[in-house]
C-alpha cells in the first residue's frame, strides 16, 4: 500500500509541488562542448542531472559551429532526462539558471535562447551565471566552505588562481597568459604519439596518458623543463613553453615529422615524468606566491580555517594533487578536491550557482525581461588584482615537491 501511494505521489509530483510551493531550480550549461542540465531542490539536493559530451578530441579540438548544432540537438534531451530523473515536469521548476559568460559565443547563445524560450513559455524567472564563478563555487555544494577561500582551476580550457570573497565577489590573483595546463598535456601526448602507439591509451585524455606513461618508471628529473615566467613575481601561468620543449626533445624538423609513424621515443616515460613535474612545479610556485600574498595582505587570518578548492580535469593527476597537498600542508591550509564529475563542465554547478544567487536575491530576471539578456564570450572572473600581486614583489623560498 505504501509502495502504491509512493508511486501515486511521484506520478503527481507536479500537482504536489505546486500545492506545497516547493522550489526547484534547473541549471543549463553550454559554454563549450558539453551540454549539461541539472535540477536542484531549494535545499541544494541534486534531483536530476544529465550531460551530453561531444567527442571533441576526435576532431582535434572544439569545432564551434558543430558544437552549436550539438547543443541545439541535445538541450531538450538532457533537460528532459534531468526532469525524468527528478520525476517532475518543466512546470515544477521555479527558477532557470544558465551560463551566459564566458565561453564560445554561439554555444552560449544556443543555451541562452533555449532558456529564454522556456522562461517565456512557462513564465519562469532566469538567473544568469558566470561559468568561472560556477566552477569556483561548486565545492560549497558538497562541503562546508566559508568565504573567503582560494580557488585554483586547472583544466583544458582554464587556468586561474582566485579568491572567492562572496557569491558575487571574486579577486583574480593570476591566470594563464597563453595555453592551459590541459592543452600542454594534450599537445605533448599528441607529439609523443601516445594514443596511436599505445592502444591502451587510445581513449584516455592526453593528461591521463602522460600520467600513466610517467608512472612506468619515468624519472621526473631526467629532463629539465625551464620554469615559465620565473622572472615575473606574479601568480600568472604560462604553459606554451612546455610544448616547445617537447618539440625540441623530439628534434622536430620544420614540418614537425621527425618520428616515423610507429616510432616511440625510447625515454618516453622520462619525458612524461619530467613534463608532469615541470607542470606541477609551475602550478605550485604560483600557488605558493598566492598563499604568501593572502598572508601578507591579511586576507586570510592565521586563526581561522583557510581553504583551497582545486577544480578542473588536470586536478585528476595524482602527482599534481600530491604536490598541491604539500604546499597546502606548509601553509596550514585545508584543500578540497570536489569529485571530478563536478569539476569539469556540468549542469549541476550552474544550478548550484543559481541557488546561491537565489538565496541572496541576486540577478533574478523576470520572464518579461529575459529577452534583454545577452551572452559575453569574454568576461574576466571578478576584479583582476594580478598587477597588485606582482607589485608586492613577493620573493619565495620554493617548497620542494619532490
Ligand atoms: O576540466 P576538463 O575535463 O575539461 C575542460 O577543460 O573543459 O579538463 C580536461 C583536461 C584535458 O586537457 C585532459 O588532458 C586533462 O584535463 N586531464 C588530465 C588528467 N585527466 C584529464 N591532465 C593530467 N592528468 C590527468 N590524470
Ligand atoms: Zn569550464
Amino acid at each position: 500500500m505504501w509502495f502504491s501511494r509512493l508511486k501515486w505521489i511521484r506520478s503527481h509530483s507536479a500537482n504536489i509541488n505546486h500545492i506545497f510551493k516547493r522550489h526547484f531550480l534547473l541549471g543549463i550549461e553550454t559554454s563549450c562542448d558539453d551540454t549539461g542540465a541539472a535540477i536542484l531542490s531549494k535545499e541544494g539536493t541534486i534531483l536530476g542531472e544529465a550531460l551530453a559530451k561531444q567527442p571533441s578530441s576526435e576532431f582535434g579540438g572544439v569545432v564551434p559551429s558543430f558544437a552549436m548544432g550539438f547543443h541545439a540537438k541535445n538541450l531538450p534531451l538532457v533537460t528532459q532526462s534531468a526532469l525524468d530523473q527528478a520525476q517532475m515536469n518543466i512546470q515544477d521548476i521555479q527558477y532557470l539558471a544558465v551560463t551566459i559568460k564566458p565561453g564560445l559565443g554561439g554555444c552560449l547563445a544556443t543555451g541562452l535562447d533555449y532558456v529564454k524560450y522556456l522562461s517565456r513559455k512557462h513564465g519562469i524567472p532566469v538567473i544568469p551565471i558566470h561559468h568561472m564563478e560556477a566552477h569556483a563555487l561548486t565545492g560549497r555544494m558538497l562541503e562546508k566552505i566559508n568565504f573567503p577561500f582560494m580557488v585554483l582551476l586547472v583544466s583544458g580550457g582554464h587556468c586561474l588562481l582566485a579568491i572567492a570573497e562572496d557569491v558575487d565577489k571574486f579577486k583574480l590573483l593570476g591566470q594563464a597568459v597563453d595555453n592551459s595546463p590541459g592543452e600542454a598535456f594534450d599537445k605533448a601526448a599528441r607529439s609523443l604519439k601516445l594514443h596511436s602507439i599505445r592502444p591502451d591509451l587510445r581513449s584516455v585524455p592526453g593528461g591521463r596518458a602522460i600520467e600513466i606513461v610517467a608512472s612506468e618508471g619515468g624519472n621526473p628529473k631526467a629532463i629539465e623543463f625551464p620554469t615559465p615566467l620565473s622572472q615575473y613575481m606574479s601568480c600568472n601561468f604560462s604553459f606554451s613553453g612546455f610544448k616547445a620543449q617537447i618539440w625540441n626533445i623530439l628534434n622536430f624538423d620544420a614540418e614537425g615529422t621527425s618520428l616515423e609513424p610507429d616510432e616511440l621515443l625510447l625515454n618516453v616515460s622520462d619525458v612524461a615524468a619530467s613534463l608532469q613535474y615541470g607542470v606541477a612545479r609551475h602550478i605550485c610556485q604560483r600557488l605558493q606566491r598566492g598563499f604568501e600574498y593572502v598572508r601578507l595582505e591579511e586576507i586570510w587570518s592565521p586563526d581561522q580555517e583557510n581553504t583551497l578548492v582545486v577544480s578542473g580535469g588536470v586536478a585528476c593527476n595524482q602527482f599534481i594533487r600530491n604536490s598541491i597537498i604539500k604546499i597546502c600542508d606548509e601553509f596550514n591550509t585545508r584543500v578540497v578536491f570536489p569529485p571530478m564529475k563536478y569539476c569539469t563542465d556540468n549542469g549541476v554547478m550552474i544550478a548550484w550557482n543559481g541557488l546561491e544567487k537565489y538565496r541572496k536575491g541576486l540577478d533574478i530576471i523576470q520572464p518579461e525581461q529575459v529577452m534583454d539578456l545577452d551572452v559575453s564570450p569574454k568576461s574576466p572572473l571578478g576584479i583582476d588584482i594580478s598587477t597588485q600581486v606582482t607589485n608586492r614583489f613577493i620573493k619565495c623560498k620554493w617548497i620542494k615537491i619532490i
